[in-house]
């Protein structure tokens, strides 16, 4: 029994220093423009889902997908996300292809997300990923507008489809012109 339990400590021993060996040699690869092998995406999101389940606010969306919500939802869209997720015209730019992990294109595919989990995903962000928290510069109302925008963004009425009206048609292959946001947008130089 001793022995048993004295082989799996140092098993464990081991197993943490090549670990921590691995990480200070510097063999992991922090590179954003590489892709997620399948096994990282799958756990990571799971855990990213988890955690957003856990956390996500126990109330109702307050917001209700009328045209004029949805219009405003899609302006708060485009003035704050639509460079990284996309707009009707280029719903996956190169850019977004340069996050660790790529940035998901909302017009390409609505998020499998709840409403609730996207709500605590926009609040909060997703960290190690290029995902910012919005709650410091959004109110929550906002928040919940753009939430209702998203769940509905594949079946969006006129007023809303207009917002991307002008955007559409002259929307960068990549990067993004710098947006409105609080956040500094990298420039191509
Ligand atoms: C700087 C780029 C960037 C901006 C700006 C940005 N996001 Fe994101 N967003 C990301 C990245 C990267 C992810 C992927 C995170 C992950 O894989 O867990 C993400 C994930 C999400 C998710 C989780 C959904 C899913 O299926 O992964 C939601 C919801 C979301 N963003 C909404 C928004 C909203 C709404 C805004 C604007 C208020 C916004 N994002 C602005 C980069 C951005």
């Amino acid at each position: 029994m001793r022995n048993f339990v004295s082989g799996i400590l140092f098993t464990w021993i081991v197993l943490c220093a090549g670990g921590y060996w691995i990480f200070e040699k510097g063999y992991v690869n922090f590179a954003a423009d590489q892709r997620p092998s399948d096994v990282e995406s799958k756990l990571a999101r799971s855990a990213r889902d988890a955690s957003a389940d856990r956390r996500a606010p126990v109330r109702e969306n307050p917001i209700a997908p009328t045209e004029k919500n949805l219009a405003v939802g899609a302006k708060i869209y485009l003035d704050h996300c639509a460079g990284c997720h996309g707009v009707p015209s280029n719903p996956e730019s190169a850019f977004s292809w340069s996050f660790y992990p790529p940035v998901p294109g909302f017009f390409k595919g609505t998020p499998d997300l709840s409403e609730k989990q996207n709500f605590y995903a926009i609040q909060h962000g997703v960290r190690w990923t290029g995902m910012p928290a919005w709650g410091g510069t959004l109110p929550e109302t906002q928040i919940w507008q753009v939430v209702t925008f998203l769940n509905n963004i594949q079946k969006l009425p006129p007023a809303a489809q207009n917002v991307f009206g002008s955007e559409s048609a002259t929307a960068p292959a990549s990067p993004p012109s710098p947006m409105s946001t609080p956040m500094a947008m990298p420039v191509a130089h």
